[in-house]
């Protein structure tokens, strides 16, 4: 799956801007608070536009501090996938509970540096797992590749039949690096200047579609 962000959107003209990436599996938003990342973009109310002027699912990943609080909203609204980070709550379990009871499948992201060990056991209530490959704050940032340990980690225990649930990574995503990505056996592709940063985003969100299936056919052979 691919999941073009709309942090590298031109915000003033979003609905447009959503429909150039027809064709994308989940519309990934980001949403900050200025707090628990030092920016700020947008929240419940445009996430409530966005839900009426797409059928995409929405891919809202709260970079927020107390996601108690804050996260299920965003469920009740409508959006697909409700993805909060570890780091923000001692509570992730409950917060994926009212997320789920709120009709949204629930997402833990962990930063690059956080490890995963920790949250191995708790991953059987959550649907989706969101690996930073960049620090959350900014779009346009060099992925990082050691974080993909956490991915294939997790990936084996998918394939083992322990877990599951959808591995999505974040950051630093394009031509060069998703193919790393997806030998790691990530599920959901987050790409935002990579998408928004090319004159036709619906071609490009194809290409990076085009690129994993490749990978997965090469390591079949
Ligand atoms: C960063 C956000 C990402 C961001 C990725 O904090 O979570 O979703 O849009 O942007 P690129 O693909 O440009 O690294
Ligand atoms: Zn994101």
């Amino acid at each position: 799956m691919i999941a073009p962000s709309i942090l590298s959107a031109d915000f003033a003209r979003l609905a447009e801007e959503v429909r150039a990436v027809e064709g994308a599996d989940w519309l990934h938003v980001d949403v900050m608070d200025n707090h628990f990342v030092p920016n700020l973009t947008l929240g419940l109310p445009v996430v409530q536009s966005l839900l009426k002027t797409t059928d995409i699912p929405l891919d809202c990943h709260l970079m927020i501090e107390d996601p108690a609080r804050w996260a299920p909203p965003y469920a009740e609204a409508g959006a697909y996938n409700v993805t909060f980070h570890a780091e923000a709550t001692d509570d992730p379990v409950a917060v994926a509970r009212d997320i789920r009871a709120a009709g949204a499948k629930a997402g833990l992201s962990v930063k690059p540096n956080t490890p995963i060990e920790p949250y191995l056991e708790i991953l059987r209530d959550f649907d989706t797992l969101l690996v930073m490959s960049v620090e959350p704050g900014f779009g346009g940032q060099s992925f990082i590749p050691h974080v993909l340990e956490k991915a294939r980690a997790v990936r084996r225990l998918v394939d083992s039949g322990e877990l599951r649930l959808v591995v999505e990574i974040d950051g630093g995503i394009n031509m060069d690096t998703i193919e790393a990505a997806a030998e790691a056996g990530v599920d959901c592709f987050v790409a935002g200047s990579a998408v928004y940063g090319t004159d036709d985003p619906a071609a490009t969100v194809e290409a990076l579609r085009e690129k994993v299936i490749a990978t997965e056919q090469a390591a079949r052979r």
